[in-house]
Order: C-alpha cells, then structure tokens, then sequence
C-alpha cells in the first residue's frame, strides 16, 4: 500500500484522509498526518484548541450534487433535514445550491430563515408536536408544506390559516407499518410508534381536510426511520404511499407532492468501496419504480447522508490508564459532544491524527470521556495504534447528529466548529465559555 496518501480504512471518501508529512513537521518515525481537505489537523487542533469539530464543505457539497444528480430523472426537491446538523453555514451553503429543508420546530424553521430567507417555499414542517406559535411562523412564512401528524393537530393548523386568513398546504405522514433494520429508537414505521396516522385510516382523514376552507391537500408523506441500509423497505413504504395517492386522487383530492421522508444510511463500520453514489443510485431506484407513471413531486428529507461522513471530531489524549491490564485512553470529548456511543451504541471510526510507519503493535483500548458516567465512552475494547498522551484522534462521521445532539452537561461548554473548503478554514461556531452557559440563569 501506498503511504502517500491513504485512507484511515478502504472506502472512505477522499474529504479526510491522511497525507504523507511534506515539511518535517513531525518527530521520526511519524509519517502520516490526517487532513480534512488540504488543511492538516494538527494545525487547527492547535489554532482552536480541542475538542473541535471539523466539516469539509466541498464534501458536503459533493454528497448533495450526488445525491441531487440520483433524482435527476424524477421532478425532485432535496429538503435537507436540520436536526442532522443545523449549524447556519451548512444550512447557507446548502441554499445556495438550490436546496429546500425540512425543519421540525420554530427554532429550526428560524435558523433556515436566518440562513436564506428565500427558502422558506422550499421548507416542509414535521413533528408530532408543532405549537400554534410554531405554525403560525411557517404560515407567515410561506412554507411549501406541512406534514401533519394527527387529526388534532389538522384542525389546530385549520384554525391558525384561518385566522391568518390564509390555506396552509399539508400532507398527512402516514404510517405504512413498514418495518426497517435499525436501532429502536431511530425507527419510526411500524404502527406502535408516535409517528403519522395509520395509513388504513388516511382516506377519511383527507376527506375532513378537504372540507376546511383554510387547509388545502397537497401531498402524503411518510418517513419510516433513520440509519436504514437495506433500500427494500422504503420501496415497500412507497408502494403503499402510491397506492394512497391513487385513491385519493379518485376521491377526487389534488395529490401534487410525496414526501419520502429521510433515513438512508451511512457506512459508519464497513465504508463500501463503492461508496456513496451507488447507494444513493440504489435509493433512488427503490424510491422510482412506485413512483412510475404517478406525475408526482417528490420531496426528501436527507440529513445523515448528507452531513455525516462530511465531519469528524477531534480530540486530544489527557491521560492513558490501565485498570487490571484494561487500557483507557481519557480524552478532552465527551458524551456531551457527541452522545451517538452512549446513546445508540453506535460505532464511529476513530483514528490517530498521526500515523508512524513504526507505530508499533496495536492495542485494545476503551476511548473514554472524563464525564462521571460509564456510558461516557467512544469505543470499547478497539483496536487502535498505540498513542501516547497528548495525542490526536479523529472521531469520524460525526457530521450528523454530533454536535446536534451536544449538551452542556457537566457544565462542558460546546466545542468550536471549523469549516473547511480546500486550503480555507473558516469558524463556524466559537466555542462556548463557561459565562456563556450561565447567562441565563438568575
Ligand atoms: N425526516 C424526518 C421526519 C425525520 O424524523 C428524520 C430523522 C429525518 C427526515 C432525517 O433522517 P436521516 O436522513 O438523517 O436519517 N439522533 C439519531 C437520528 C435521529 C433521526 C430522527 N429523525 C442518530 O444519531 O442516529
């Protein structure tokens, strides 16, 4: 293998990557250095301190033109989920290429607007829970559409467009009772979770929408959950969906838009050498072959998919220890950071930022956090190269659902965000002060 430049394993897209140490910038024996785009880590590890977290623009970017270009046979609209990642530069360059949102609350929908006013008419509104203050915002607004989740929350949006004497678009989510592989929490299909209505009970539902005045039918929608790899449940989920539209539109109903929601998965364990653009072609494929002949627009709600693998967090070794021959490596990140390991158990790839060529034998380390909880790891019993104190790791696919998910917990302030696009890094968040966090408090 070539060690001019190498991936941290096969697969994994070009956005961070190792290059061979030109300048003599490290110690002998060191060789490698982790880059995201053409910046080496270490440099902003050192510039921004750490816990710090990374994104590649041009791989954000890449990721939505691959994924735009999927859809290119099919009149589309890509409403990039913001709960992914809602930092206001992705959410600015991701307008600026054209793309709609999918928000689910007035803090969101607020971040869009602050972003690029002009989105709004490509934004859709989801969420068991929408407040009449939140719909009454994306009324003014001037929203694309509304996925409505309950016949409660239909006649709360029938009575705020009227008051605001205005027609709120709307689609019902729908619940096909589709089951997909994934963790239990991040599946939403089946008919014992909060999500949608049942589908079997959605023609009578759009038959009372279709008698307020202020309520104007637009769509079905549906979103059957998150980190879903297997493409076959969202045909069948669409299947039904297209089924509904059929009838609907013999009930006489001017069914314009299916929301397919979001949900496909990224690689975080095994990056397949094929990469993104094929899965996101077989995704789309799935999602086609319902769809044909039913001269529908399609929305999607892409979060993951887009983000994730675009970012990665960094952080340094405090301490090595050893507990009966167990090795921990504590680091400055925590389950506050990132709470994806705690949460879901989920896997992320973490890599030494400098990689020697006589590195020596890997060992098996838990990567831990210094918060007071045993569920404040990274990685348990993996493999990583020997690294001593002081050093730099990568967390990878930290993109989606990072620092989205980031608490102050232990009374952490949130670590600084860094966009990267070719040689330029730009901060996107600062990093809080302990001041910032008592602000609010009396
Ligand atoms: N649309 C709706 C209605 C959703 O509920 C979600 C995610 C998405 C779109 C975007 O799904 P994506 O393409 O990102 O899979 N915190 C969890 C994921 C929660 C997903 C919630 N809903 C995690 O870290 O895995």
């Amino acid at each position: 293998m070539t060690r001019r430049s190498q991936s941290p394993s096969p697969g994994r897209p070009p956005g961070f990557i190792y290059h061979k140490n030109r300048r003599g910038i490290l110690r002998r024996g060191q060789s490698l250095i982790f880059h995201c785009d053409d910046v080496p880590l270490p440099k902003l590890a050192e510039k921004y301190g750490t816990p710090l977290y990374v994104y590649s623009a041009s791989m954000i970017r890449e990721r939505y033109v691959t994924f735009d270009d999927a859809f290119r046979e099919i009149p589309h609209t890509i409403c990039y989920s913001v709960k992914a990642n809602s930092n206001l530069s992705i959410l600015r360059l991701l307008a600026r290429h054209g793309c709609g949102f999918d928000v689910v609350s007035g803090g969101e929908l607020e971040r869009v607007l602050a972003a690029d006013r002009k989105a709004a008419r490509r934004v859709v509104f989801s969420g068991v829970g929408k407040t009449r203050e939140e719909m009454n915002a994306a009324l003014k607004a001037g929203i694309l559409l509304f996925n409505v989740e309950s016949e409660s929350e239909l006649w709360v949006l029938a009575e705020c467009a009227a008051r605001l004497r205005t027609q709120a678009p709307l689609a019902l989510r729908v619940n096909p009772d589709v089951a997909a592989e994934t963790h239990p929490y991040i599946s939403t299909g089946l008919h014992k979770h909060k999500f949608g209505v049942p589908i079997r009970n959605a023609r009578a539902l759009y038959a009372q929408a279709s008698g307020a005045k202020s309520l104007r039918v637009a769509g079905v929608s549906v979103h059957i959950g998150s980190q879903i790899t297997d493409v076959a449940p969202f045909g069948e989920a669409l299947a039904r969906v297209a089924e509904l539209v059929r009838d609907l539109r013999a009930d006489g109903h001017t069914i314009e838009y299916i929301d397919a929601g979001g949900g496909l998965g990224i690689a975080y364990e095994k990056p397949d050498p094929n990469g993104f653009s094929k899965d996101v072609t077989d995704y789309a494929r799935a999602l086609a072959e319902p769809l044909r002949g039913l001269g529908v627009h399609l929305l999607l709600e892409p979060g993951r998919s887009i983000v994730g693998p675009a970012g990665a967090l960094i952080t340094s070794v405090v301490y090595r220890k050893a507990n009966d021959g167990k090795r921990f490596l504590v680091v400055d990140a925590a389950m506050n950071d990132m709470i994806r390991p705690a949460l879901y158990s989920a896997y992320h790839e973490i890599v030494p930022v400098l990689l020697g060529e006589n590195d020596g034998k890997p060992e098996l380390v838990d990567v831990v956090g210094p918060v007071c909880e045993s569920g404040d790891f990274f990685a348990r019993d993996r493999e990583l190269p020997p690294v001593e104190e002081a050093a730099l790791l990568a967390i990878l696919d930290a993109g989606a659902y990072g620092m989205a998910l980031a608490s102050n917990y232990n009374t952490r302030p949130r670590p600084t965000e860094v966009m990267v696009s070719g040689k330029s890094v730009k901060v996107i968040r600062r990093r809080e002060r302990v001041s910032d966090l008592m602000r609010p408090e009396v």
